[in-house]
Protein backbone atom coordinates (compact mmCIF):
# COMPACT_ATOMS: atom_id res chain seq x y z
CA UNK A 1 0.00 0.00 0.00
CA UNK A 2 1.44 3.86 -0.88
CA UNK A 3 0.50 6.61 1.16
CA UNK A 4 -0.11 9.75 -1.13
CA UNK A 5 3.55 11.53 -1.44
CA UNK A 6 2.74 15.72 -2.75
CA UNK A 7 6.26 16.81 -4.96
CA UNK A 8 6.08 19.95 -5.18
CA UNK A 9 8.50 22.05 -7.66
CA UNK A 10 10.50 24.61 -6.39
CA UNK A 11 8.23 25.70 -3.43
CA UNK A 12 6.83 24.69 0.17
CA UNK A 13 3.22 22.93 -0.23
CA UNK A 14 1.79 26.01 1.89
CA UNK A 15 2.32 28.45 -1.10
CA UNK A 16 0.83 25.92 -3.52
CA UNK A 17 -2.26 25.33 -1.02
CA UNK A 18 -2.85 29.03 -0.99
CA UNK A 19 -1.98 31.25 -3.97
CA UNK A 20 -0.83 29.29 -6.45
CA UNK A 21 -2.61 28.02 -9.44
CA UNK A 22 -1.31 24.47 -9.22
CA UNK A 23 -2.60 20.94 -10.84
CA UNK A 24 -2.42 17.88 -9.09
CA UNK A 25 -1.21 14.89 -10.87
CA UNK A 26 -1.89 12.07 -8.93
CA UNK A 27 -0.98 8.65 -9.97
CA UNK A 28 -2.91 5.42 -8.80
CA UNK A 29 -1.30 2.45 -7.46
CA UNK A 30 -2.13 -1.07 -6.30
CA UNK A 31 -5.94 0.05 -6.13
CA UNK A 32 -8.11 -3.23 -6.70
CA UNK A 33 -10.50 -2.16 -9.43
CA UNK A 34 -14.31 -3.26 -9.45
CA UNK A 35 -15.41 -3.60 -13.14
CA UNK A 36 -18.48 -5.60 -12.48
CA UNK A 37 -22.28 -3.57 -12.79
CA UNK A 38 -23.38 -5.52 -10.30
CA UNK A 39 -27.65 -4.06 -9.93
CA UNK A 40 -28.20 -3.98 -5.96
CA UNK A 41 -30.95 -2.40 -3.96
CA UNK A 42 -31.47 1.47 -4.39
CA UNK A 43 -30.18 3.30 -1.43
CA UNK A 44 -33.85 5.06 -0.41
CA UNK A 45 -35.60 6.00 2.92
CA UNK A 46 -37.16 8.87 3.77
CA UNK A 47 -34.74 9.73 6.25
CA UNK A 48 -31.08 9.26 5.02
CA UNK A 49 -28.71 8.45 7.65
CA UNK A 50 -26.10 11.21 8.48
CA UNK A 51 -23.78 12.33 5.86
CA UNK A 52 -25.70 10.00 3.47
CA UNK A 53 -25.51 10.92 -0.62
CA UNK A 54 -29.14 11.59 -1.15
CA UNK A 55 -30.71 9.93 -4.04
CA UNK A 56 -33.35 12.36 -6.05
CA UNK A 57 -36.35 12.49 -4.71
CA UNK A 58 -38.01 15.46 -6.10
CA UNK A 59 -40.49 15.77 -8.94
CA UNK A 60 -39.49 19.52 -10.22
CA UNK A 61 -37.76 18.13 -13.36
CA UNK A 62 -38.24 21.03 -15.19
CA UNK A 63 -35.49 22.13 -12.65
CA UNK A 64 -33.55 19.30 -12.61
CA UNK A 65 -32.58 19.32 -16.20
CA UNK A 66 -32.97 16.72 -18.58
CA UNK A 67 -30.72 14.18 -17.37
CA UNK A 68 -28.37 14.53 -20.33
CA UNK A 69 -26.87 17.32 -19.28
CA UNK A 70 -29.07 20.11 -20.60
CA UNK A 71 -30.43 22.75 -18.46
CA UNK A 72 -32.40 24.86 -20.62
CA UNK A 73 -29.83 26.01 -23.36
CA UNK A 74 -27.26 25.19 -21.00
CA UNK A 75 -24.46 22.33 -20.86
CA UNK A 76 -24.34 19.66 -23.27
CA UNK A 77 -20.74 17.94 -24.40
CA UNK A 78 -19.03 20.14 -26.63
CA UNK A 79 -15.92 18.47 -27.12
CA UNK A 80 -13.99 16.48 -30.05
CA UNK A 81 -15.02 12.66 -31.22
CA UNK A 82 -12.70 11.36 -29.40
CA UNK A 83 -13.67 12.29 -26.04
CA UNK A 84 -17.13 11.22 -26.66
CA UNK A 85 -16.41 7.28 -26.07
CA UNK A 86 -15.08 8.38 -22.56
CA UNK A 87 -17.87 10.55 -21.65
CA UNK A 88 -20.12 8.13 -22.30
CA UNK A 89 -18.27 5.10 -20.08
CA UNK A 90 -18.15 7.93 -17.33
CA UNK A 91 -21.82 8.68 -17.68
CA UNK A 92 -22.82 4.86 -17.81
CA UNK A 93 -20.39 4.16 -14.73
CA UNK A 94 -22.01 7.42 -12.81
CA UNK A 95 -25.88 6.43 -13.50
CA UNK A 96 -24.52 2.85 -12.16
CA UNK A 97 -23.34 4.14 -8.93
CA UNK A 98 -25.93 6.70 -8.39
CA UNK A 99 -28.04 3.45 -7.86
CA UNK A 100 -25.53 0.72 -6.58
CA UNK A 101 -26.01 0.44 -2.92
CA UNK A 102 -22.37 -0.73 -2.06
CA UNK A 103 -21.26 2.05 -3.72
CA UNK A 104 -23.32 4.58 -1.73
CA UNK A 105 -22.37 2.85 1.36
CA UNK A 106 -18.91 3.06 1.18
CA UNK A 107 -18.99 6.09 0.00
CA UNK A 108 -21.62 7.27 3.50
CA UNK A 109 -18.90 5.87 5.71
CA UNK A 110 -16.24 7.53 3.81
CA UNK A 111 -18.29 10.94 4.45
CA UNK A 112 -18.80 10.21 8.02
CA UNK A 113 -15.51 8.43 9.17
CA UNK A 114 -13.38 10.68 6.85
CA UNK A 115 -14.86 13.54 6.27
CA UNK A 116 -16.48 14.14 9.54
CA UNK A 117 -19.99 14.60 8.37
CA UNK A 118 -22.41 15.86 9.21
CA UNK A 119 -20.99 19.01 9.47
CA UNK A 120 -23.13 21.48 12.20
CA UNK A 121 -25.66 23.84 11.11
CA UNK A 122 -24.28 26.59 13.52
CA UNK A 123 -26.38 29.97 14.96
CA UNK A 124 -24.18 32.65 14.43
CA UNK A 125 -25.33 34.90 17.00
CA UNK A 126 -22.67 37.68 16.36
CA UNK A 127 -23.73 38.09 12.65
CA UNK A 128 -27.48 38.06 13.89
CA UNK A 129 -27.05 41.03 16.07
CA UNK A 130 -24.70 42.54 13.20
CA UNK A 131 -27.49 42.48 10.57
CA UNK A 132 -30.06 43.36 13.44
CA UNK A 133 -28.40 46.78 13.73
CA UNK A 134 -28.38 47.03 9.44
CA UNK A 135 -31.42 45.69 8.89
CA UNK A 136 -32.88 48.99 10.75
CA UNK A 137 -36.43 47.04 11.46
CA UNK A 138 -38.28 47.59 14.82
CA UNK A 139 -38.11 43.84 15.48
CA UNK A 140 -35.14 41.56 15.49
CA UNK A 141 -33.85 41.17 11.99
CA UNK A 142 -33.24 38.24 10.07
CA UNK A 143 -31.48 35.19 12.06
CA UNK A 144 -28.61 34.31 10.39
CA UNK A 145 -26.81 30.04 10.67
CA UNK A 146 -23.57 28.82 8.70
CA UNK A 147 -23.43 25.52 7.39
CA UNK A 148 -20.20 24.76 8.36
CA UNK A 149 -18.13 22.95 5.35
CA UNK A 150 -15.21 24.58 6.94
CA UNK A 151 -14.96 22.09 9.29
CA UNK A 152 -15.03 18.96 6.67
CA UNK A 153 -11.43 16.83 6.55
CA UNK A 154 -9.49 19.12 4.68
CA UNK A 155 -11.29 22.62 5.22
CA UNK A 156 -13.66 22.73 2.31
CA UNK A 157 -16.81 20.82 0.62
CA UNK A 158 -14.58 20.21 -2.19
CA UNK A 159 -13.89 16.41 -0.23
CA UNK A 160 -17.09 15.41 -0.50
CA UNK A 161 -17.05 15.64 -4.61
CA UNK A 162 -13.38 14.43 -4.28
CA UNK A 163 -14.13 11.06 -2.72
CA UNK A 164 -16.77 10.31 -4.80
CA UNK A 165 -15.31 10.88 -8.00
CA UNK A 166 -12.28 9.05 -6.68
CA UNK A 167 -14.30 5.92 -6.73
CA UNK A 168 -15.54 6.06 -9.55
CA UNK A 169 -11.78 6.70 -11.00
CA UNK A 170 -10.90 3.69 -9.39
CA UNK A 171 -14.30 1.34 -10.83
CA UNK A 172 -13.35 2.91 -14.36
CA UNK A 173 -9.74 1.28 -13.71
CA UNK A 174 -7.92 4.20 -14.40
CA UNK A 175 -4.15 4.12 -13.46
CA UNK A 176 -3.95 8.15 -13.14
CA UNK A 177 -6.33 11.02 -11.57
CA UNK A 178 -5.75 14.89 -13.13
CA UNK A 179 -6.86 17.26 -11.59
CA UNK A 180 -7.37 21.68 -11.53
CA UNK A 181 -6.93 23.26 -8.37
CA UNK A 182 -7.15 27.30 -8.26
CA UNK A 183 -6.64 28.16 -4.04
CA UNK A 184 -4.82 24.80 -3.47
CA UNK A 185 -8.87 23.04 -1.78
CA UNK A 186 -9.77 21.12 -4.28
CA UNK A 187 -5.66 20.03 -4.87
CA UNK A 188 -6.10 19.06 -1.13
CA UNK A 189 -9.18 17.68 -1.24
CA UNK A 190 -7.83 15.18 -4.40
CA UNK A 191 -4.75 14.39 -2.44
CA UNK A 192 -6.45 13.17 0.43
CA UNK A 193 -8.95 11.07 -1.19
CA UNK A 194 -5.79 9.43 -3.33
CA UNK A 195 -4.37 9.52 0.11
CA UNK A 196 -7.58 6.90 1.40
CA UNK A 197 -7.43 4.89 -1.61
CA UNK A 198 -3.94 4.17 -1.77
CA UNK A 199 -2.83 6.42 -4.43
CA UNK A 200 0.35 8.08 -4.71
CA UNK A 201 -0.23 12.01 -5.76
CA UNK A 202 1.85 14.62 -7.09
CA UNK A 203 1.42 18.29 -7.35
CA UNK A 204 2.72 20.33 -10.71
CA UNK A 205 2.08 23.99 -10.23
CA UNK A 206 1.39 26.14 -13.91
CA UNK A 207 1.21 29.48 -14.76
CA UNK A 208 -2.28 31.91 -14.80
CA UNK A 209 -5.33 31.48 -12.67
CA UNK A 210 -7.09 28.50 -12.02
CA UNK A 211 -8.92 28.38 -15.92
CA UNK A 212 -5.31 27.82 -17.01
CA UNK A 213 -4.59 25.19 -14.45
CA UNK A 214 -8.32 23.29 -16.00
CA UNK A 215 -7.18 23.40 -19.21
CA UNK A 216 -3.71 21.69 -18.77
CA UNK A 217 -5.45 19.35 -16.70
CA UNK A 218 -7.94 18.77 -19.54
CA UNK A 219 -4.96 18.69 -21.84
CA UNK A 220 -3.29 15.99 -19.70
CA UNK A 221 -6.27 14.16 -19.46
CA UNK A 222 -6.67 14.40 -23.68
CA UNK A 223 -3.38 12.50 -24.27
CA UNK A 224 -3.75 10.13 -20.98
CA UNK A 225 -7.06 9.00 -22.18
CA UNK A 226 -6.70 5.23 -21.37
CA UNK A 227 -5.05 5.76 -17.68
CA UNK A 228 -6.38 8.90 -16.44
CA UNK A 229 -8.95 10.40 -15.05
CA UNK A 230 -10.35 13.99 -15.18
CA UNK A 231 -11.87 14.71 -11.45
CA UNK A 232 -13.10 17.63 -11.82
CA UNK A 233 -14.02 20.21 -8.76
CA UNK A 234 -16.54 21.63 -9.57
CA UNK A 235 -19.79 21.90 -11.57
CA UNK A 236 -18.58 22.93 -15.26
CA UNK A 237 -16.91 21.08 -17.94
CA UNK A 238 -18.91 18.42 -20.56
CA UNK A 239 -22.17 16.10 -19.08
CA UNK A 240 -21.74 14.52 -17.09
CA UNK A 241 -19.00 16.61 -15.05
CA UNK A 242 -21.41 18.89 -13.88
CA UNK A 243 -24.05 16.77 -12.83
CA UNK A 244 -21.80 14.25 -11.02
CA UNK A 245 -19.88 17.15 -8.90
CA UNK A 246 -23.74 18.53 -8.23
CA UNK A 247 -24.70 15.06 -6.89
CA UNK A 248 -22.00 14.52 -4.58
CA UNK A 249 -21.97 17.92 -3.41
CA UNK A 250 -25.98 17.80 -2.53
CA UNK A 251 -25.33 16.22 0.70
CA UNK A 252 -24.87 19.71 2.21
CA UNK A 253 -28.43 20.75 1.26
CA UNK A 254 -29.98 17.73 2.37
CA UNK A 255 -28.08 17.61 5.55
CA UNK A 256 -29.42 21.69 6.19
CA UNK A 257 -32.92 20.41 5.84
CA UNK A 258 -32.81 17.80 8.52
CA UNK A 259 -30.91 20.05 10.81
CA UNK A 260 -33.45 22.65 9.92
CA UNK A 261 -36.00 20.64 10.84
CA UNK A 262 -33.93 19.56 14.03
CA UNK A 263 -33.03 23.04 15.18
CA UNK A 264 -36.36 25.08 14.36
CA UNK A 265 -38.80 22.48 13.18
CA UNK A 266 -38.92 23.82 9.65
CA UNK A 267 -37.38 24.65 6.82
CA UNK A 268 -34.88 27.97 6.03
CA UNK A 269 -36.27 31.08 4.84
CA UNK A 270 -33.09 31.25 2.46
CA UNK A 271 -29.87 30.13 1.67
CA UNK A 272 -27.03 32.09 0.41
CA UNK A 273 -23.81 30.38 -0.74
CA UNK A 274 -20.72 32.11 -2.75
CA UNK A 275 -20.65 30.95 -6.43
CA UNK A 276 -17.18 30.70 -7.89
CA UNK A 277 -18.34 27.99 -10.71
CA UNK A 278 -21.05 26.73 -8.79
CA UNK A 279 -20.20 23.73 -6.35
CA UNK A 280 -20.74 24.87 -3.27
CA UNK A 281 -24.23 26.61 -3.76
CA UNK A 282 -25.92 23.90 -5.98
CA UNK A 283 -24.59 21.11 -2.69
CA UNK A 284 -26.37 23.72 -0.89
CA UNK A 285 -29.85 24.71 -3.41
CA UNK A 286 -30.18 21.47 -5.14
CA UNK A 287 -32.47 20.02 -2.43
CA UNK A 288 -34.75 22.84 -2.03
CA UNK A 289 -35.19 23.73 -5.96
CA UNK A 290 -38.66 22.35 -5.55
CA UNK A 291 -39.50 24.34 -2.29
CA UNK A 292 -40.94 27.78 -4.08
CA UNK A 293 -40.85 29.52 -0.44
CA UNK A 294 -37.31 29.37 0.06
CA UNK A 295 -35.16 31.88 -1.53
CA UNK A 296 -31.85 30.71 -3.13
CA UNK A 297 -29.13 33.18 -3.33
CA UNK A 298 -25.83 33.24 -5.02
CA UNK A 299 -23.31 36.03 -4.44
CA UNK A 300 -20.50 36.55 -7.06
CA UNK A 301 -16.94 38.30 -6.59
CA UNK A 302 -16.89 41.60 -8.14
CA UNK A 303 -13.54 41.85 -7.17
CA UNK A 304 -12.67 45.97 -8.08
CA UNK A 305 -15.77 46.57 -9.51
CA UNK A 306 -18.25 45.77 -12.18
CA UNK A 307 -17.04 48.86 -13.90
CA UNK A 308 -13.34 47.89 -13.53
CA UNK A 309 -12.80 44.96 -15.61
CA UNK A 310 -11.24 43.34 -12.32
CA UNK A 311 -13.71 40.79 -11.43
CA UNK A 312 -15.34 37.48 -11.74
CA UNK A 313 -18.78 38.35 -11.85
CA UNK A 314 -19.93 36.12 -14.52
CA UNK A 315 -23.76 36.14 -13.93
CA UNK A 316 -23.62 39.92 -13.71
CA UNK A 317 -22.05 41.03 -16.76
CA UNK A 318 -21.56 37.87 -18.86
CA UNK A 319 -22.52 36.49 -22.08
CA UNK A 320 -23.77 33.22 -23.09
CA UNK A 321 -21.01 31.37 -24.72
CA UNK A 322 -18.90 27.41 -25.01
CA UNK A 323 -15.66 27.04 -22.98
CA UNK A 324 -14.27 23.75 -21.55
CA UNK A 325 -17.14 21.57 -23.17
CA UNK A 326 -20.60 23.15 -22.11
CA UNK A 327 -22.44 26.10 -22.74
CA UNK A 328 -22.71 28.57 -20.02
CA UNK A 329 -22.91 32.39 -18.95
CA UNK A 330 -19.22 33.69 -19.43
CA UNK A 331 -16.83 36.70 -19.25
CA UNK A 332 -15.86 36.96 -22.76
CA UNK A 333 -15.07 39.81 -25.72
CA UNK A 334 -16.96 40.88 -28.83
CA UNK A 335 -14.93 38.23 -30.65
CA UNK A 336 -15.95 35.85 -27.86
CA UNK A 337 -12.52 35.87 -26.55
CA UNK A 338 -12.19 34.73 -22.78
CA UNK A 339 -11.48 37.42 -20.31
CA UNK A 340 -9.46 37.43 -17.58
CA UNK A 341 -11.36 37.52 -14.22
CA UNK A 342 -9.93 38.81 -11.01
CA UNK A 343 -11.25 37.88 -7.24
CA UNK A 344 -9.26 38.24 -3.90
CA UNK A 345 -10.72 34.80 -3.65
CA UNK A 346 -7.72 32.72 -5.66
CA UNK A 347 -10.48 29.82 -6.21
CA UNK A 348 -13.06 32.35 -7.59
CA UNK A 349 -11.34 33.51 -10.39
CA UNK A 350 -13.23 31.55 -12.90
CA UNK A 351 -14.48 32.96 -16.33
CA UNK A 352 -17.81 30.86 -16.38
CA UNK A 353 -20.55 29.00 -14.07
CA UNK A 354 -21.52 25.85 -14.31
CA UNK A 355 -24.39 25.21 -16.76
CA UNK A 356 -26.91 24.47 -13.95
CA UNK A 357 -26.80 27.88 -12.26
CA UNK A 358 -26.93 29.81 -15.77
CA UNK A 359 -29.94 28.17 -15.81
CA UNK A 360 -31.02 28.80 -12.28
CA UNK A 361 -30.56 32.71 -13.36
CA UNK A 362 -32.69 32.57 -16.70
CA UNK A 363 -35.17 30.75 -14.99
CA UNK A 364 -35.47 33.33 -11.83
CA UNK A 365 -35.47 30.24 -9.84
CA UNK A 366 -32.32 31.85 -8.41
CA UNK A 367 -31.40 35.39 -6.91
CA UNK A 368 -28.07 36.60 -8.05
CA UNK A 369 -25.77 39.62 -6.05
CA UNK A 370 -22.14 40.73 -6.37
CA UNK A 371 -19.43 41.68 -3.70
CA UNK A 372 -16.54 43.58 -4.01
CA UNK A 373 -13.27 42.59 -2.64
CA UNK A 374 -13.45 45.01 0.02
CA UNK A 375 -16.61 43.80 0.97
CA UNK A 376 -14.85 40.56 1.34
CA UNK A 377 -12.00 41.90 3.82
CA UNK A 378 -14.99 43.29 5.86
CA UNK A 379 -16.54 40.58 6.01
CA UNK A 380 -16.70 38.31 9.32
CA UNK A 381 -16.33 34.62 7.52
CA UNK A 382 -13.56 32.93 7.97
CA UNK A 383 -12.61 32.88 4.51
CA UNK A 384 -12.42 34.65 1.41
CA UNK A 385 -14.99 32.88 -0.67
CA UNK A 386 -17.04 32.84 2.45
CA UNK A 387 -16.82 35.81 3.28
CA UNK A 388 -17.15 37.78 -0.25
CA UNK A 389 -20.16 35.44 -1.12
CA UNK A 390 -21.60 34.22 1.84
CA UNK A 391 -21.35 37.01 4.19
CA UNK A 392 -25.11 38.37 3.30
CA UNK A 393 -24.84 40.85 0.60
CA UNK A 394 -26.08 44.07 1.64
CA UNK A 395 -28.79 44.63 -0.53
CA UNK A 396 -30.46 41.26 0.21
CA UNK A 397 -30.85 42.62 3.97
CA UNK A 398 -33.56 45.29 3.53
CA UNK A 399 -35.92 42.30 1.88
CA UNK A 400 -35.57 39.61 4.64
CA UNK A 401 -38.31 39.72 7.07
CA UNK A 402 -37.32 39.75 11.08
CA UNK A 403 -36.57 36.36 12.30
CA UNK A 404 -36.03 35.09 8.66
CA UNK A 405 -33.73 32.19 9.35
CA UNK A 406 -31.01 32.52 6.86
CA UNK A 407 -28.16 29.74 6.05
CA UNK A 408 -25.55 30.72 4.38
CA UNK A 409 -22.59 28.24 3.01
CA UNK A 410 -19.28 28.16 4.98
CA UNK A 411 -17.71 26.62 2.26
CA UNK A 412 -14.17 26.71 3.74
CA UNK A 413 -11.85 28.07 6.46
CA UNK A 414 -9.61 31.14 5.89
CA UNK A 415 -6.40 30.06 6.96
CA UNK A 416 -4.92 30.16 3.24
CA UNK A 417 -6.17 33.81 2.85
CA UNK A 418 -4.07 34.80 5.41
CA UNK A 419 -1.41 36.23 3.33
CA UNK A 420 -3.85 37.92 1.24
CA UNK A 421 -4.82 39.67 4.17
CA UNK A 422 -1.77 40.29 6.16
CA UNK A 423 -0.25 41.97 2.24
CA UNK A 424 -3.62 44.31 2.67
CA UNK A 425 -3.72 45.15 5.73
CA UNK A 426 -5.77 42.75 8.76
CA UNK A 427 -9.04 45.29 9.11
CA UNK A 428 -9.86 45.97 12.45
CA UNK A 429 -12.72 43.14 12.86
CA UNK A 430 -10.16 40.52 12.37
CA UNK A 431 -7.75 41.46 14.60
C1 LIG B 1 -13.63 26.96 -0.08
C2 LIG B 1 -14.09 27.27 -1.47
N1 LIG B 1 -15.32 27.80 -1.63
C3 LIG B 1 -15.80 28.09 -2.85
C4 LIG B 1 -15.03 27.88 -3.98
C5 LIG B 1 -15.60 28.25 -5.31
O1 LIG B 1 -15.93 27.12 -6.05
P1 LIG B 1 -17.44 26.63 -6.18
O2 LIG B 1 -18.23 27.79 -6.69
O3 LIG B 1 -17.34 25.53 -7.16
O4 LIG B 1 -17.93 26.19 -4.85
C6 LIG B 1 -13.74 27.33 -3.88
C7 LIG B 1 -12.90 27.10 -5.06
O5 LIG B 1 -11.74 26.86 -5.02
C8 LIG B 1 -13.27 27.00 -2.58
O6 LIG B 1 -12.05 26.46 -2.41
Amino acid sequence: MSSTKIQIRGQPLSKVLTRNHGMINSVVCGVPIKRHHRVSNVLRTSDPPLGSVPTRTDESQFLRGDGNGRFGRFGGKFVPETLMSPLRDLEDEFNFVLNDHEFQEELTTALRDYVGRETPLYFAGRLTEHYKNISQTTGGGPEIYLKREDLSHCGSHKINNALGQAMIARRLGCKRVVAATGAGQHGVATAAACAKFSMECTVKSVEGTFKDAISEAIRNWVGNLETTYYLSGTVVGPHPSPLMVREFQSVIGKETRRQAKQLWGGKPDVLVACVGSGSNALGLFHEFLGDEDVRLVGVEAAGLGLDSGKHSATLAVGDVGVYHGSMSYLLQDDQGQILKPHSIGVGLEYPGVGPEISFLKESGRAEFYTATDQEAIGGNNPSFRSISRAGVPRQLVPTLRDGAKVVVNCSGRGDKDLDTLIQRGMPSSLC
